[in-house]
């Protein structure tokens, strides 16, 4: 037999490739989830959980298509986390467990910020058998009003005290998810690593809205004519997760990151790699396409290894990170080569706009 070029490990633990179910829709509930595994999933993170699910009040409709050219390029979602009470989950996580002993299953967790209920909840998922947790630190609409997600992955004060809480209980590795919806990255990310975090998963939904509807001005999705900003997704995030996975691989070498934003084919995935991810999350794609595109994903990866006689998908961890520096250092690499150019800002003279923009563009 062959052998598989796509297995990788992250904090000692091993997967079988390094696709993972993003939290989300497709890791809702148990029987989504075997779903997943049947497909050829190496793990899943399942959909958020809380210690009380009766004070999560999700909405429909609740997610929107920013298409362009007819195809839908980013996606917008106004979802919390689940609505599904805990006692069910943790059975089915022991469940799941019981029959794919050797797929992984990551609990994301939020809670409201005190010691007490991220205590309890940490224990209650080592318990039921999660491989690993994820916090949720990150959610752009969840909860502020209880100053739960992304209000607390904003704070390093807040995710210093969440992540040592989770650490103190829990048994096995903690990501720490963060928010793409702050100005450095590495400011939450340093917080939870000083805190005792073993990885970190970037990146989660952005702020945004999909679009307007010009009959009534109101925004997509909305509720009776109510709209609040979603999370944006799918691949019009990618840029944006590649930039953040690089400045946290940058700052944080030795640190496992999970990527995730925007993935949806092998480019996609190695692209992903090459900017510092280990593993690799995705969410909306597979709402779009199904858990069959694992097979696509699978496939397309080990053909670029293969292009590049690589023998594991590690070689292809940060392989991109060197060839960053500086606009200075571009310069100056620029004039030393004295290749004639029109870098100059002169050379548009107002008609040849497309055609200069074309020349000053760099797509290989
Ligand atoms: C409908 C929807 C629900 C989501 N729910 C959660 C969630 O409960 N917890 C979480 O950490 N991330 C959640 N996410 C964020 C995804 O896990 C992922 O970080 C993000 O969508 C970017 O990846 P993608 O482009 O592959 O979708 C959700 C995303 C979508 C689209």
């Amino acid at each position: 037999m062959s052998k598989n070029k796509l297995e990788c490990y992250q904090n000692g633990i091993r997967f079988e490739n390094p696709f993972l179910v993003g939290s989300g829709p497709p890791s809702t509930n148990a029987k989504v989830i075997a779903r997943s595994f049947d497909a050829g999933w190496a793990g899943s993170v399942i959909k958020t959980l809380s210690l009380d699910s009766t004070k999560v009040r999700n909405i429909a409709p609740r997610y929107g298509h920013h298409k362009f050219n007819g195809k839908c390029i980013g996606f917008t979602n106004n979802e919390l986390i689940t609505d599904r009470p805990l006692e069910i989950w943790l059975d089915e996580m022991k469940e799941l467990k019981k029959v794919y002993p050797d797929k992984i299953l990551i609990a994301s967790i939020m809670e409201e910020p005190t010691r007490e209920n991220w205590l309890k909840l940490t224990d209650l998922v080592c318990k039921a058998g999660a491989d690993m947790i994820e916090l949720n630190l990150s959610c752009p609409h969840g909860m502020p009003e209880r100053k739960m997600g992304q209000a607390m992955g904003q704070c390093p004060d807040v995710i210093k005290d969440v992540t040592s809480w989770v650490k103190e209980a829990s048994t096995v590795p903690v990501w720490a998810k963060m928010t793409p919806n702050i100005t450095d990255i590495t400011v939450p990310g340093k917080a939870a690593l000083d805190a005792g975090a073993d990885g970190l998963t970037a990146i989660n939904t952005i702020l945004s809205v999909s679009g307007i509807n010009m009959k009534n001005f109101q925004s997509i999705p909305n509720v009776k004519g109510v709209s609040a900003f979603g999370g944006y997704s799918y691949t019009a995030v990618k840029p944006i997760a590649l930039r953040m996975i690089g400045e946290l691989a940058m700052a944080f070498p030795k640190t496992e990151i999970s990527g995730v934003g925007g993935i949806v084919d092998g480019q996609s995935s190695a692209e992903h790699l090459c900017m510092g991810a280990g593993t690799l999350q995705v969410c909306t794609a597979i709402m779009l396409d199904g858990f069959k595109m694992i097979d696509g994903l699978k496939d397309e990866l080990t053909t670029i290894l293969d292009d590049h006689g690589m023998d594991n998908v590690h070689e292809l961890k940060g392989k991109s990170l060197e060839y960053f520096g500086t606009m200075a250092e571009m310069a100056d690499r620029l004039e030393a080569s004295k290749q004639k150019t029109k870098a100059h800002t002169d050379s548009f003279s107002g008609d040849n706009i497309v055609d200069v923009s074309n020349e000053l563009t760099n797509d290989e």
